[in-house]
């Protein structure tokens, strides 16, 4: 076990954004209660996923992460998750297609409930209130009552990551998530795009794959991996009480591990390597994540990781970056060059949805092509320095929504009120995720064909 923590050991430690409860007394009661709740996540899970993303760091896989900025209880519907799962999964197989590696599957989902905010406060008409903080903590309402901290919030968000999560293991073990649909579904979007004779030919070297695994007698009736799909859910552990109530020791190990879900990160805000954040994921053995912006040096990196992953197990640690398109080139390479020359085994996964946030028209939006600029320019550093681009990290919905600009069907800047509906951040909507998808598909297939001759080489 790490030493000298306990999953409370963060108490004890500076804190960035707290919100500030009322009642003590009454989020104590609920922490309580939390703990005796059964956990959403099982340890063997956990490490399942912590295996899987230690093929993604040998560079032998490659990891799709992806769902909304924030969950939310007006949102929590069936036909939401099973959106948001039918374009995930599309983009999944496009993906192993042009990799011709597993994909490794984690949602933003069951669980993505709390929000850092830049400021405290937000201030609407000449009145000031508390800044939403996430439904996990208050009401996005703009008045007095909405926005102060509710504990009993935690509970709601318990339960209804708990049904999401039912929701979506049922999907991806009960059929739903067959590759015989997922395949019809990506054709259906294919032939529906305006950009569909660019994307034909991939889709169509997919279904003659189908069709040749048909005719030799692999179908989905005799193997079950073609039917069922192995899905992970992550979130933000930032809100560390409920976490802590969630933390629970595993009986075959002897090991703590964060039950709220399989996977958790850190964010760019909470990464204070001597902070209550980095503290409680430290302990804990499910994979984490680390969210890397502009102001992340070499050296602090290191600490980090030295901190967070001292076993240098590969599959434990996934460095997300989110530096903005123009910034790409300017601070991932330091980053790759200090991680290498150390010989630390991380997953490399990048964030194109944070550094790509601008305003328009009073909405805040992220333009396509700046989202695809970052994943393009993520591809050609790890080209340059020989390691491996090894994952997306995206903010996306099942949902026709108009949030993020451009695309094949373009949302247009006076589109954007259409159909706004993120609590937080701006989402790809089903369309422009799945273009990504195809877009990076062509950045893989790329980085196939460069890799090729020295994979021969070495026979
Ligand atoms: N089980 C395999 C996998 O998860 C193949 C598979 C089945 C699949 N259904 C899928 C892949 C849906 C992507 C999407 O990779
Ligand atoms: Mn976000």
């Amino acid at each position: 076990m790490a030493k000298d923590w306990t999953p409370s050991s963060w108490r004890s430690m500076p804190i960035e954004q707290v919100p500030d409860y009322p009642d003590p007394m009454a989020l104590a009661e609920t922490e309580k209660r939390l703990a005796s709740f059964p956990p959403l996540v099982f340890a063997g899970e956990a490490r399942k996923l912590t295996r899987a993303l230690g093929e993604v760091a040998e560079g032998r896989a490659f990891l799709l992460q992806g769902g909304d900025c924030a969950e939310s209880f007006a949102e929590h519907g069936a036909d939401n998750i099973r959106d948001f799962f039918r374009a995930f999964l599309q983009m999944a197989v496009v993906l192993t297609f042009a990799a011709s590696q597993p994909v490794v599957k984690i949602g933003r989902i069951g669980g993505q409930f709390a929000k850092p905010r830049s400021s405290g406060s937000e201030t609407k008409g000449g009145k000031t209130l508390p800044s939403y903080r996430g439904d996990i903590i208050n009401g996005i309402e703009f008045d007095e009552g909405s926005r102060i901290p509710n504990p009993e919030r935690q509970v709601m968000a318990y339960r209804q990551s708990a049904a999401t999560m039912n929701l979506l293991r049922a999907f991806a073990q009960g059929g739903y998530a067959n590759l015989d649909n997922v395949h019809q579904w990506m054709l259906g979007f294919v032939a529906g795009s305006p950009e569909a004779e660019r994307y034909r030919q991939l889709a169509d070297r997919i279904s003659e794959t189908m069709n040749f695994m048909r005719a030799i007698g692999i179908d989905a009736e005799n193997h079950p991996s073609l039917r069922e799909t192995d899905f992970f859910t992550s979130h933000e552990a930032l809100l560390l009480g409920y976490e802590e109530a969630l933390t629970r020791v595993d009986s075959t190990s002897g090991d703590w591990y964060a039950t709220s879900g399989h996977m958790i990160w850190i964010g760019d805000r909470t990464r204070q390597e001597d902070h209550a954040h980095v503290e409680f994921c430290r302990g804990i053995k499910n994979p984490i994540g680390l969210k890397c912006g502009p102001s992340m040096e070499a050296d602090g990196l290191l600490r980090l990781i030295d901190k967070l992953n001292p076993e240098n197990k590969a599959g434990r640690l996934t460095l997300i970056t989110r530096f903005g398109h123009e910034k790409v080139e300017a601070h991932l390479p330091k980053l790759i060059r200090a991680v290498e020359k150390e010989g630390r085994k991380v997953v490399w996964s990048c964030d194109p949805m944070h550094g790509n946030t601008i305003t328009l028209n009073h909405y805040k939006t992220r333009p396509f092509d700046r989202i695809l600029a970052e994943v393009q320019g993520f591809f050609d550093v790890h080209r340059a320095e020989g390691t491996h681009a090894g994952g997306i990290h995206i903010e996306m919905t099942g949902k026709d929504v108009t949030e993020c600009t451009g695309g094949a069907r373009p949302v247009l800047a006076e589109d954007l009120s259409d159909r706004y509906h993120t609590h937080c951040d701006p989402r790809l909507n089903a369309n422009q995720a799945l273009e990504l998808a195809f877009l990076v598909a062509e950045l893989l297939k790329k980085d196939h064909a460069a890799n090729a001759p020295k994979q021969a080489a070495n026979f």
